[in-house]
């Protein structure tokens, strides 16, 4: 058993929520604002990291320590790592403030100095080392990272980092991309993805557009269906598998009739969002696009209903900001797909989650139509 410090993307509830939907029964042992220190049986690794999209950083536990020795016990990891080769080292602090950083570092600078080591640190103006500066010494060196918890502080070596690299090979560079269709970002379709739970087998993404979430779940080792009412966005999709050089499942079908003769696991998708939306609009101005999408969605769940389908079923549906500074959920729709028999369930226990837990948020400042998600399973 080893403990691993995760460092938590923007939207800390979702990457909480990915991280407790993938291991269900790791304890907690630490919670901060920017991190959750768990318990894990088996040993995590980069290819771990490179399927959970909302984790920016993980690091092993070496040790826990009050806040005067955190710079002798540094030197003492930091020094035993060291050989002729001059080392670089960097560190960074969560949950701290950064001044502690800038002491950190000129102690640590001190203390090599005195002991005739050859070292540099990475830290650029003192602050935390950020995933691309990692990227750049991890072969031939080391990132230590410090974690406040509620009286002491947890030191870990980071072992994994975001692979924002391949991340943004797969979003920018593949064929086909729709703007008018809205474009998924690889990191929140494995989110989705890992919020079924289900950790192999068959995932069906029935608003598949360009493929995203196929690519993302096929690349996690899923076997993949996807449809879309559109012929021209499917065969984008196909084209961007082909890219991908991975095989799926891809076929035209409208999500308001019942699937036949294909056997899933899961439903994973972002739905329709509804035409761009290029300013915010008042609340009452959004009715009528809401109105026909909950045609679209009471759709969806009805031919589920027929289906009988059990498994879970992750939806990202939209949410519309307003210029009076509100988000119009669809609150409405999800009642009536309650009352059809589907039942919500909660992403994070009582304890880790903020007012609601039944609901996971992505937005960016910028966009005016962000994604509101849910699970729901047939009862
Ligand atoms: C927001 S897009 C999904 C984008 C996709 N996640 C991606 O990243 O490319 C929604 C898709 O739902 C499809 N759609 C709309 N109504 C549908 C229906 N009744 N059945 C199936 N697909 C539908 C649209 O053609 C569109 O491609």
């Amino acid at each position: 058993m080893s403990t691993y410090l995760f460092i938590l993307g923007k939207d800390r509830e979702l990457s909480l929520a990915e991280l407790i939907a993938r291991f269900p029964v790791a304890d907690v042992k630490a919670l901060g604002t920017d991190f959750v220190a768990l318990n894990l049986k088996e040993d995590f690794s980069q290819s771990d990291l490179d399927q959970l999209g909302g984790i920016i950083k993980v690091a092993k536990l070496i040790t826990s320590v009050n806040f005067k020795a955190v710079s002798g016990t540094l030197f003492d990891i930091l020094s035993a790592r060291c050989s002729d080769k001059k080392m670089t080292y960097g560190v960074s602090v969560y949950d701290w403030p950064q001044n502690h950083l800038r002491e950190i570092l000129f102690s640590l600078k001190k203390a090599f100095k005195q002991n005739n080591f050859k070292t540099r640190f990475a830290n650029q103006d003192y602050k935390n080392i950020s995933v691309a500066q990692f990227k750049g010494f991890r072969k031939n060196g080391i990132e230590l990272l410090v974690a406040k918890d509620s009286t002491c502080l947890l030191v870990g070596e980071v072992v994994a980092v975001q692979d924002i690299d391949s991340y943004s090979r797969r979003d920018y560079d593949k064929p086909f991309r729709d703007m008018q269709v809205g474009m998924l970002p690889p990191k929140l379709a494995q989110i989705l993805i890992n919020l079924t739970g289900v950790r192999q087998g068959h995932i069906w993404d029935p608003f598949c557009g360009g493929g995203v979430l196929i690519m993302e779940g096929s690349l996690m080792g899923y076997d993949m269906l996807g449809s879309d009412i559109d012929e021209k966005t499917l065969e984008g999709a196909k084209r961007n598998m082909e890219w991908l050089r991975m095989k799926s499942d891809l076929f035209h079908h409208d999500a308001t009739t019942p699937l036949l003769g294909k056997l899933f696991d899961a439903i994973a998708c972002e739905g329709y969002l509804g035409p761009p939306q290029k300013r915010k609009h008042r609340i009452a101005e959004y009715s009528p696009l809401i109105h026909h999408l909950e045609r679209l969605y009471i759709g969806f769940f009805e031919a589920l209903k027929e289906s009988q389908f059990k498994g879970p079923i992750v939806i990202a549906l939209p949410f519309f900001k307003t210029i009076e500074g509100r988000d119009v959920l669809m609150e409405d729709t999800i009642e009536k797909i309650q009352n059809m028999g589907f039942e919500l369930t909660s992403f994070l226990p009582r304890s880790l989650a903020g007012h609601n837990c039944f609901i996971l948020k992505y937005s960016r400042a910028d966009q005016v139509v962000g994604r509101a998600i849910y699970r729901f399973y047939f009862k």
